[in-house]
């Protein structure tokens, strides 16, 4: 089977890379910028043409959140307009689509963990590209018969790439004083976890394609943590490896985000429930749609603490 993954170079796209080599039977062709400008409508088609891909993975997304309240244009088009091509021709060959959007879709005033039918209302041009491509998603799958999608969204990505982990790392060796805000609350999600379940969710053991069903899903491992707690974790973590740092761990000061002024405001709360993709996952038989409600046994998802915790140690024995 063919599988084409656009955004090759990003921490998801990485992970990708990484987990599709065990699948032996699937013919892989791997998009970076340099092959596919996602700008670029006329490649996009034709690297869609080319691949003849019956799963359709897009890591790529324009994920610079304050440059995107300046840079509207190339947020919409890589977030919003290159995801309908893909969504469309998914569509007209009946292949299976993934995409990634963000907890930024919401506002973050909800209390409570937010749920995949809540009302979106993004603050920044970010969010609203994001949502805009899940919009133009949905509307192209819902004209159509063929093929099938999942929107996995997820927040706090960290991997193979910059993130803030990696941030929180190299100010830690430069400094002896930090401060990170505290209050707004989500849930770090590694990449390779994300693409394990991804690919658990639209693969079987053969490495053939599964039926589920199609729709927006959240996708964050169990707990939560603000900025301030996943920073002190890290440097926990980092000193528990043998890191010598220049930060000590009390000298992490937390601060409001009103203090931390940015180009782009996010939300307060981006806490996710992710209890439809757990219990769509547990489903033996995900084309039986009786088994996916309260009889599939419904296991929560590994907590976050302990893949940052084996993220700084796996970075610092490097
Ligand atoms: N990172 C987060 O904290 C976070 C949070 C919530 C949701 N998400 C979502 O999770 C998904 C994966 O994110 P990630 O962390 O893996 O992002 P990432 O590391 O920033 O990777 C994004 C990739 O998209 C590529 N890209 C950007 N503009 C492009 C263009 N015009 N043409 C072609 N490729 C382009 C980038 O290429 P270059 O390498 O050339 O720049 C990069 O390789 C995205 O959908 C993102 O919106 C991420």
């Amino acid at each position: 089977m063919n599988v084409l993954v656009f955004g090759a170079a990003g921490q998801l796209g990485k992970a990708f890379h990484v987990l599709l080599r065990e699948h032996k039977n699937l013919n892989v062709l791997y998009v970076t910028r340099t092959e596919c400008d996602l700008g670029d409508p006329e490649a996009i088609a034709r690297v869609l043409k080319q691949s003849q891909a019956k799963l359709i993975i897009n890591a790529a997304a324009y994920t610079a959140v304050d440059k995107a309240e300046t840079e509207t244009e190339s947020a919409y088009a890589v977030n919003a307009s290159a995801p309908e091509l893909m969504a469309k021709y998914a569509t007209q060959h009946d292949a299976t689509f993934l995409h990634y959007s963000t907890d930024y879709v919401f506002d973050g005033s909800k209390s409570d963990f937010y749920l995949e039918d809540d009302v979106c209302n993004p603050l920044g041009v970010y969010g609203k590209s994001k949502r805009a491509g899940e919009v133009a998603i949905q509307k192209a799958f819902e004209k159509s018969k063929l093929g099938q999608y999942a929107i996995l969204r997820t927040s706090w990505v960290y991997g193979d790439g910059g993130n803030f982990i990696r941030t929180i790392l190299r100010l830690a060796k430069e400094r002896k004083e930090l401060k990170v805000i505290n209050d707004q609350y989500g849930v770090p999600t590694h990449a390779n976890w994300l693409a394990c379940i991804s690919l658990e969710l639209c693969l079987d053991s053969d490495s053939q394609i599964k039926t589920f069903p199609s729709g927006i899903y959240h996708a964050v491992p169990s707990g939560e943590i603000t900025w301030y707690g996943l920073a002190c974790q890290v440097i926990d973590s980092a000193i528990e490896a043998g890191e010598t740092l220049k930060l000590k761990p009390e000298a992490i000061q937390p601060i409001l985000a009103t203090d931390y002024p940015l180009p782009a405001s996010r939300p307060q709360n981006s806490r996710m429930g992710t209890q439809k993709l757990r219990t769509v996952l547990a489903a033996k038989n995900l084309n039986d749609s009786s088994s996916y409600n309260e009889t599939a046994q419904i296991s929560a998802f590994p907590d976050w603490r302990k893949m940052v915790q084996k993220y700084v140690k796996d970075l610092s024995a490097k």
